[in-house]
């Protein structure tokens, strides 16, 4: 019961930064560029990646919008906008990074398919809005709860967009009941974005912000959320966003075989930024500048450079954690920087070993040639 479905054509997008850098147009996909990745820890909204399948919605009807709760539900619901900001409010600091997120340098491998991404299909800002667990209690569902006794087992959200992938649909994904329902799992509703109130190309007035999961089960401009039980079935979840061994190509694809994306892997970026899903920090981010002959620590930081312990109660467990050192390099040599997480994960070494025909999940080291002879430099990495 929208204001407006989303539009079919992209007659009335919104105006974006200039240095975005496009990767297509129309649906828009853009990201940052990397210098501006670790200028600062949140990401600016005009600066953030943006991923689309479809034009922008116009939801530009607040008092029409609502939000349907329904499905295997004890209490269904539609909810207001105003019913939504009744709920506690929280801010969430969390990193947001698509799937497809360095697909680019993957096909140097071997082609994949896919909006091709360098590394800025990644951002880190400050969510504001409602937790999910606290709206399924209007729903009479318990925090914690895995299953309902209609059956429910996942909760699907919808949105309002039309993408081609959905033959004109909207976007839909789905995360398991015991994640919606895990307070701690920080689950948002989010209707603000670095303080402000969400813009239209990130989901105004409403979106699903899941911290520590891969960006495509964020889902933008909320229609309905359903109880249901089983995963959703269609394209983003069952056909999209699936990883598989390096073997399997386009003639011999088993979709059915391998269970949906959820959590992001271990990674870390030569320009500056490491992150893992699931709210695992990162123990260490070690740099080579030999070539991976020796590593060396380097400093980690989130806010204002105060040294970052990956389990402290203090730090930013969804978003990402920046990483500096001085050394001496001595070109030509590659550097290269490595994460391991606070499950002791550490990133795998050669891309090839993770090649995948829809070119997701690419968390290999990242090694940067480093060509210009110089003497002494301040690396910024
Ligand atoms: N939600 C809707 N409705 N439509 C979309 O196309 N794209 C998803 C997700 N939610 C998408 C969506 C993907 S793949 C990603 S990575 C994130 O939104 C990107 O969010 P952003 O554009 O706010 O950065």
């Amino acid at each position: 019961m929208q204001a407006l479905r989303g539009p079919l054509n992209y007659d009335e997008e919104p105006s974006r930064h200039l240095s975005l850098i496009i990767n297509a147009k129309d649906p828009f996909n853009a990201e940052t560029p990397r210098a501006a990745l670790v200028e600062s820890y949140v990401t600016p909204v005009d600066m953030f990646f943006k991923r689309n399948h479809g034009p922008i919605p116009i939801l530009d009807d607040p008092q029409r919008y609502r939000v349907t709760v329904d499905g295997l539900v004890p209490k269904p619901l539609l909810l207001s906008m105003d019913d939504i900001r009744l709920l506690p409010k929280y801010t969430v600091t969390a990193t947001l990074q698509c799937a497809g997120n360095r697909r680019t340098p993957m096909s140097k491998t071997k082609l994949v398919k896919g909006v091709g991404w360098d590394v800025g299909a990644v951002g880190n800002a400050v969510w504001g809005g409602a937790k999910l667990s606290d709206l399924l209690k209007l729903a009479s569902i318990p925090e914690n709860t895995a299953n309902t006794e209609a059956g429910g087992k996942h909760v699907e959200f919808t949105s309002v967009d039309a993408c081609e992938e959905e033959n004109g649909g909207p976007y839909k994904a789905s995360v398991s009941l015991l994640h919606a329902t895990n307070p701690k799992a920080d689950v948002l509703l989010a209707y603000e974005m670095n303080g402000k109130v969400l813009n239209r190309d990130h989901g105004y007035p409403l979106r699903v912000a899941i911290p520590g999961v891969i960006g495509a089960r964020s889902v933008k401009w909320l229609d309905r959320i359903d109880v249901i039980a089983n995963d959703f079935q269609g394209f983003f979840m069952q056909k999209d966003y699936k990883m598989f061994p390096p073997n399997v190509d386009w003639d011999n694809i088993n979709w059915l075989s391998r269970r949906p994306l959820m959590d992001f892997p271990v990674q870390v970026n030569i320009s500056g930024y490491a992150l893992s899903g699931g709210g695992r920090g990162i123990e260490r981010v070690d740099v080579s500048v030999d070539g991976g002959e020796t590593w060396i620590e380097a400093r980690r930081y989130q806010k204002n450079k105060v040294p970052y312990l990956a389990d402290s109660e203090e730090c930013d467990k969804w978003a990402w954690v920046f990483f500096e050192l001085e050394t001496e390099i001595y070109p030509p040599t590659d550097i290269i920087a490595k994460a391991v997480d606070s499950s002791a994960n550490v990133q795998p070494e050669k891309v090839e070993t993770i090649w995948n025909l829809r070119g997701v999940l690419n968390n290999s080291w990242h090694v940067i040639h480093a060509n210009s002879p110089a003497k002494a430099t301040h690396l910024s990495l």
